[in-house]
């Protein structure tokens, strides 16, 4: 019997606990025992500390047909540390989960987590995970847990990181055999380390999938921020430089940009020359206003850059306007508003697909078969080897790096971006 720990890892998104819920539930139908990770990484490397073992929060030994047994946690909200109760609990009070991150949940455990945004389990961006040291005490308390099986969801980073976890785990399980934490019954029981990856960040930044989790009901959550900004704009003729998020890749500022009618975008995948982005920007925004437009929206990703990597920020554009064309002109950076809230109807949808694939993929892994990220392409959700994924993102970045913009536009999605 499979057992199964899910995990979220990185920067929040929302959709996050639309894909605990859906690899516990999917996990429980299937046979699996499920377990959850708080804090991502960092909590693999605390494991389960206090000598407490998380089965003690369990409550009935484990029932493989009757779902509704299925739960340890009584509906219980993760907290800082701490359980907090939802007033539905029965348990004594003062029961804690400080110092336990491995911890085995039920049926009941993720109900409603489908409209909640960020990360009901927490996540973190664990410093102690890329230590090499880190990564053997992660291997140890995994399993120390008799976890075989671990979903990863995070962005470019925590798959990265499940990646190298996944190539180094012979060498941790051999490791953990010489020092004698373990013995030569569990390193052959945990010879191979199932793991498999969904990608939860609102950049959409990476390759070999069409969307990411999070990156809709952050687009959603720009525009609602645009057409705030657009009201008072248009009042007082004003122009507004909008910064968004997405790091690295463009992809929330084009469409914000396209659904909003932006006047321009800067992003950092098509960078402007240096010498001639204000010319080109105050020509267009001038045609604009020619045409009766009494607002202007610029949008810039925070990304942005010109052909010589400088970086291009909102203030830089903020001046431009203000100086050549005489715009009153105020910034909005968007920051983590973008990240927060409920997430939109598509992800809570594409999480679960993705969920009972990722449950599905881990169920079918052989030694043999690659470690799988689930994406979806073209409506479809798939599987692609989460090597080549990363390495494409990586390349992604590598190009841009090396000013080879066409190369990085072709790896990053050739059909929309040309
Ligand atoms: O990767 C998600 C993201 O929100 C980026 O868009 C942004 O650059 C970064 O994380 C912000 O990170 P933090 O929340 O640590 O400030």
């Amino acid at each position: 019997r499979m057992k199964l720990a899910v995990l979220t890892s990185g920067g929040d998104s929302a959709g996050m606990n639309a894909v605990v819920r859906a690899v516990v539930k999917a996990g429980i139908l299937k046979g699996c025992e499920t377990w959850v990770v708080r804090e991502g990484y960092e909590g693999l490397v605390r494991g389960n500390i206090e000598g407490g073992r998380a089965e003690k929060v369990s409550l009935p030994p484990h029932q493989p047909v009757n779902i509704k047994d299925e739960s340890f946690l009584h509906n219980l909200r993760f907290g800082d540390g701490e359980l907090l109760r939802d007033g539905t609990s029965d348990l004594p009070s003062g029961r804690s989960l400080k110092g336990r991150y491995i911890v085995r949940v039920g049926w009941d455990d993720v109900r409603g987590w489908f409209g909640v945004g960020g990360t009901l389990i927490g996540t973190a961006r664990s410093v102690a995970f890329r230590t090499p040291e880190g990564r053997l005490t992660a291997a140890f308390n995994l399993i120390k847990e008799g976890i075989d099986a671990l979903c990863v969801c995070g962005g470019d980073g925590s798959l990265t990181g499940a990646d190298v976890f996944r190539a180094e785990w012979p060498s941790l399980v051999k490791q953990l055999l010489q020092q004698g934490k373990i013995t030569e019954e569990q390193a052959k029981t945990y010879a191979h380390l199932k793991i498999v990856g969904l990608v939860g960040s609102i950049d959409n930044d990476m390759s070999m999938t069409d969307m990411t989790i999070g990156a809709p009901t952050a687009l959603h959550r720009i525009c609602e921020s645009i057409d705030n900004i657009e009201s008072t704009a248009a009042s007082h003729s004003r122009a507004f430089v909008v910064e968004v998020m997405g790091r690295h890749c463009g992809w929330l500022a084009l469409m914000a940009g396209v659904s909003s009618g932006a006047d321009f975008i800067f992003i950092p995948e098509r960078p402007p020359k240096a010498d001639s982005w204000a010319d080109e920007m105050c020509e267009m925004i001038q045609k604009h206003r020619a045409m009766g437009k009494r607002k202007t929206i610029v949008i810039v990703a925070e990304g942005a850059q010109d052909k010589d990597l400088k970086p291009i920020r909102a203030d830089d554009i903020k001046d431009v306007l203000s100086d050549k064309l005489g715009l009153d002109t105020r910034v909005t950076t968007l920051g983590h508003t973008q990240r927060g809230g409920r997430p939109c109807a598509y992800d809570r949808i594409m999480p679960t697909l993705q969920g009972v694939e990722a449950v599905d993929a881990l169920l079918e892994a052989t030694p043999d078969t690659p470690s799988y990220m689930i994406g979806i392409q073209e409506n479809k959700i798939t599987r692609v080897p989460l090597v080549d994924a990363v390495a494409m993102t990586h390349s992604v970045a590598k190009a841009i790096g090396e000013k080879d913009f066409e190369k990085a536009m072709s790896l990053r999605d050739p059909e929309f971006i040309e």
